[in-house]
């Protein structure tokens, strides 16, 4: 029971400004003022008239506000700066639409928050696994509805550094979280009023700060802090305040699972948020973070203590999946056409003639099922994905088909004609046609309009389309739906948020959801429509649509067992390598692609594959090239690449002259500088923002216009049209241009700066490390790997003693998971060794995969007399790696 007291206590600040609501109304609040208060309100206005004018503008009044609280339970002050009041409902309102226990600011409309805030639940013992919140305040500032009568909070101690907060209507479920000894974090669940305070070694690392906690039909908010410095995630480095965010996926959505890293002093935390429901993340003044979610189970969120942003990384891979399919053909070049009129095999003869390398190509072009799809049926696409795959199989290219989760719609009454030719058939085929049929067969797992039951169709370009619940148990469904009889190598899902054209309206949508702002309303545009259900079941389509893309790769990854998959729309899932589409080409998006897939890799999807140049019809050949020609520079360094021409041709071969030639060098170089990437892959993300590769340099951690590529590389990409310099903040250690071995002087976080060119892409290589690569390239990837010698770039750290100098450098490259070579550097000497048995992949001539041999070496950060270049010297040296068989090292002299 809630306790009573009579008296309010005497905490008010705002005493002097509380009124009766009901006398506000009539009255303007100054005279309200005037005639109730006159002496302490003239002091107010003369201390508020000298103190400052900049308080007045960031207090200016609120006004209203109403009945204190008869429970006895804390007041809450309206006196908040502007930027810091979290809305109260929708927050801008009239004052009539705002709840009571809000406060209003009748200059700006806003109604907002008390701090505390008075929508919050309450217990009437301590806090525990089993006890029952109620709400203090019976209604919601969401449409007034009612709060609902009992929550539960269930904590749970999942490791040492990983615990799971659960916020969830108890009503029928029950979660009891389980304890673990020695934990890095401690918490402390205030009562009578709740409030969740975490704290770690270093510091404070959630905090609901007394936020409001709102628990209704279909919405739930809550507010917290999780630090005052920096936070970055959700596609952003730094997440910068007045940032919104909705979780639903769709056509713009970012990709990565909803994780956000914050920092206090140099140590890392993070907080994933762990919702299949649709929510709005608004990042508010002093670092708040708002939560609004369409759900009726409520919050969980999984905090990572750290401290390092690479623990976080490992804690949240063993929530969501880790990739182990990694093959190197993967890390190659993928092409899909979609081009009006174009012809593949002309396409891929070109290809061959001009030399241009790439390793994949999706056939004639991207599938899409028919609801009549049968492997004998005339007007199916069975024939034609067939014969695509067969001309890029003789290419010698692997075939990764591009596939759609919705099914077009055909419709047989119009089809007529046709049916009547094929009358003559006979009656044992017509069955089987039937019996494969997608419609009528499985119309039970098709969506369905609530309204009259029927089949929803929704608009791609100018077909009709229906959309299967991949949940259901659906074998027997895929085996008709994947009627086509070649072997795949791979399989890219997309438009599986999913994609609908229809143009929706949300006229109806308030009546039923409580909660529904512009944010919602742009991530429902373009995915089916919200209201919709399964024949068998009640429950609304919006609460399963999150979870649609993961239904449809976990389908796939039955039916077709140990191919590859890549999906756009994954949610909290490690386990498929992601597919960004739907990138317009600009400048901006060049940069978001890095941004996001630095954000994307340290949140445990290291394979993320992003379209160079964008894959959109929104390109423009003749403005857009220099632009073009920098993102596939930029792409020789992303985890896995695609090159995907809608409408417009943007694969290399629509490029001329010296674009051409820039862009074959570019892929090239990626096809060489692969052994390094599918090493680093092994154990980690490729590309990295600088905070996670320099947790210990604060000055470097906001910046998002650098990248480290692995633990040895920096990328310092051009951004803008034109740009003929970049500027690098350096990071610690010593820092060498990768190509030409100039060493860069400065120290760590100072500003450098350096020109660029057209061709130009900066890169660095560190100091202490040794890049394993191939010079140069052949058509694919895996014969890159087994053609071309590998080279060395021995990047030298030294350290100067009183008599010498001593330097070292170190590299690997990972072969199998029983094979990897070492190299150890001097400044006289390498030596190569081996750890692991399996040298056939490099020594057996007939089943090899990989080169035996190194050829070059060159050194950087030696003395001027020993280069024989500019800023290095270079040894050319025929080595057989296979002789690590029988001798344990193998070790070349680099002064000779
Ligand atoms: C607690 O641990 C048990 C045994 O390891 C596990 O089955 C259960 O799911 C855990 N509870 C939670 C809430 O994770
Ligand atoms: C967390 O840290 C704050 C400030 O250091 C301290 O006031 C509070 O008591 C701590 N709470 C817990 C649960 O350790
Ligand atoms: C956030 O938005 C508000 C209102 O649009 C604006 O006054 C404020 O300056 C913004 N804050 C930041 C940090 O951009
Ligand atoms: C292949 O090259 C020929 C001759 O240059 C050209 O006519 C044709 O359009 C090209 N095909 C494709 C698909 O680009
Ligand atoms: C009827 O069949 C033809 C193929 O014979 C197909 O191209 C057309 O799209 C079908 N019509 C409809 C409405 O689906
Ligand atoms: C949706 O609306 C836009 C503008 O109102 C229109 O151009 C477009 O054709 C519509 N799309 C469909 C599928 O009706
Ligand atoms: C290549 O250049 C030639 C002449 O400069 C031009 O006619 C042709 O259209 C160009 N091709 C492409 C694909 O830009
Ligand atoms: C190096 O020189 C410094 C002063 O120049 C001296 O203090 C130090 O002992 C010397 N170290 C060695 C190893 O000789
Ligand atoms: C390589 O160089 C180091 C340092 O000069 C030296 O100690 C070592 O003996 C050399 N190794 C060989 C095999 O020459």
């Amino acid at each position: 029971m809630i306790p009573h007291i009579k008296e309010p206590q005497n905490e008010w600040d705002d005493t002097e400004l509380n009124y009766q609501y009901q006398e506000v109304k009539k009255i303007k609040w100054y005279h309200n003022i005037l005639l109730n208060r006159p002496l302490k309100v003239a002091i107010v206005f003369l201390l508020l008239t000298i103190v400052s004018p900049i308080v007045l503008y960031r207090f200016v009044f609120f006004t209203s506000l109403s009945l204190p609280p008869s429970d006895g339970y804390s007041v809450g002050s309206c006196v908040i700066s502007r930027e810091a009041r979290l809305p109260c409902g929708v927050g801008f309102m009239t004052e009539s639409e705002c709840h009571t226990h809000c406060c209003f600011d009748r200059n700006l409309h806003m109604c907002y928050h008390r701090i505390p805030s008075r929508f919050s639940y309450i217990m009437n013992q301590p806090w525990t696994e089993y006890t029952t919140l109620q709400p203090r305040i019976a209604t919601v500032p969401f449409s007034f509805q009612n709060s609902l009568p009992k929550i539960k909070l269930s904590i749970n101690e999942q490791s040492t550094t990983h615990m799971v907060l659960t916020f969830y209507n108890s009503r029928n479920i029950s979660i009891v979280g389980n304890r673990t000894f020695n934990t890095e974090y401690s918490y402390e669940v205030s009562s009578p009023e709740l409030n969740v305070i975490v704290n770690a070694t270093q510091g404070t690392i959630f905090d609901m700060a007394r936020g409001p906690l709102i628990a209704s039909n279909n919405i739930w908010e809550i507010a917290f802090k999780l630090t005052n410095e920096s936070m970055y995630g959700l596609g952003e480095i730094p997440l910068k305040t007045n940032t919104t965010k909705v979780l639903y996926n769709n056509d713009r959505s970012f990709s990565s699972i909803p994780l956000i890293y914050a920092k206090i002093n140099n140590n890392f935390h993070g907080l994933l948020i762990d919702v299949s429901d649709p929510t709005e993340i608004s990042i508010r003044a002093d670092n708040q973070i708002v939560l609004r979610s369409i759900t009726n189970f409520g919050f969980k969120f999984h905090l990572f203590s750290g401290p390092e942003p690479k623990k976080i990384m490992q804690d949240v891979m063993k929530l969501i999946g880790h990739n182990k399919r990694l093959e190197y053909w993967m890390l190659g070049i993928h092409i899909c056409n979609e081009l009006p009129e174009m012809d593949l095999s002309s396409f891929i003869s070109n290809a061959t003639n001009g030399n241009m390398p790439y390793d994949s190509h999706c056939g004639h072009e991207p599938i899409v099922f028919n609801s009549n799809q049968c492997k004998n049926s005339e007007i199916s696409n069975i024939d034609r994905v067939n014969a695509g795959a067969s001309l890029v199989r003789n290419a010698r290219k692997k075939f990764v088909p591009h596939v759609s989760p919705y099914i077009r719609y055909i419709n047989e009454e119009t089809n007529e004609t046709m049916s009547k030719e094929t009358e003559n058939l006979e009656i044992n085929e017509e069955e089987i046609i039937e019996s494969c049929k997608i419609i009528p067969t499985f119309n039970d797992i098709m969506y369905r309009s609530q309204i009259n039951s029927e089949l929803y169709k929704g608009i791609i370009n100018d077909y009709e389309v229906l959309y299967p619940s991949y949940d259901v148990n659906s074998e027997n469904f895929m085996d008709i739906l994947w009627a086509y009889n070649t072997e795949l190598d791979g399989i890219i899902l997309e438009n599986n948020w999913p994609l609908d054209h229809t143009n929706n309206t949300f006229d109806d949508i308030d009546l039923y959801l409580p909660y529904f702002s512009e944010n919602f309303e742009d991530a429902f545009k373009n995915t089916p429509k919200w209201n919709l259900s399964l024949v068998n079941s009640s429950e609304l389509y919006l609460f399963k649509h999150i979870k649609y893309g993961n239904n449809f790769a976990n389908a796939f990854s039955k039916k077709t067992n140990n191919t590859p998959i890549s999906s756009s729309s994954l949610w909290m899932n490690g386990r498929f390598a992601i597919n960004r589409q739907n990138i317009d080409v600009s400048w901006t998006n060049l940069h978001r692609e890095l941004i996001a897939t630095a954000i994307g890799g340290i949140s445990g999807s290291w394979l993320w594959s992003s379209p160079i140049c964008g894959d959109t019809k929104n390109y423009d050949p003749e403005t857009q090239a220099s632009l073009c020609i920098k993102w596939y520079l930029a792409a020789t360094y992303f985890p896995l690449l695609k090159i995907h021409s809608k409408d417009i041709p943007r694969h290399p071969l629509a490029f001329n002259g010296t674009h051409k030639a820039i862009i074959t060098q570019a892929l090239n170089r990626r096809l060489g500088l692969l052994p390094y990437f599918y090493t680093t892959l092994q154990e980690g993300p490729l590309l990295r923002p600088m905070f996670y590769q320099f947790p210990s340099s604060a000055a470097l951690h906001d910046i998002n216009s650098q990248f480290s590529v692995g633990e040895n590389l920096l990328i310092v990409p051009n951004l803008q049209p034109f740009q003929s310099h970049v500027h690098i903040w350096l990071p610690p250690g010593t820092w060498y241009e990768l190509w030409g071995g100039l060493k860069l002087e400065g120290s760590e976080g100072d500003p450098v700066t350096i020109a660029t060119t057209e061709a130009d892409f900066l890169t660095l290589i560190r100091g202490g490390s040794i890049l394993i690569y191939q010079k140069e390239a052949r058509l694919t990837a895996e014969e890159t790997r087994l053609l071309i010698p590998f080279s060395a770039i021995i990047a030298l750290e030294c350290i100067k003693t009183n008599y010498t100098e001593n330097c070292h450098a170190s590299g690997k490259l990972y072969v199998t998971p029983e094979m990897t070579l070492f190299l150890e550097a001097n400044e006289k000497n390498i030596t190569i060794t081996a750890e692991g048995n399996d040298f056939d992949p490099i020594c057996d001539i007939n089943t090899g995969t990989w080169a035996y041999d190194f050829e070059y070496f060159n050194v950087y950060g030696l003395y001027k007399e020993y280069n024989n270049y500019d800023n290095y010297r270079e040894v050319r040296r025929f080595t057989d790696l296979c002789r690590l068989e029988y001798d344990s090292e193998i070790v070349i002299d680099l002064l000779q």
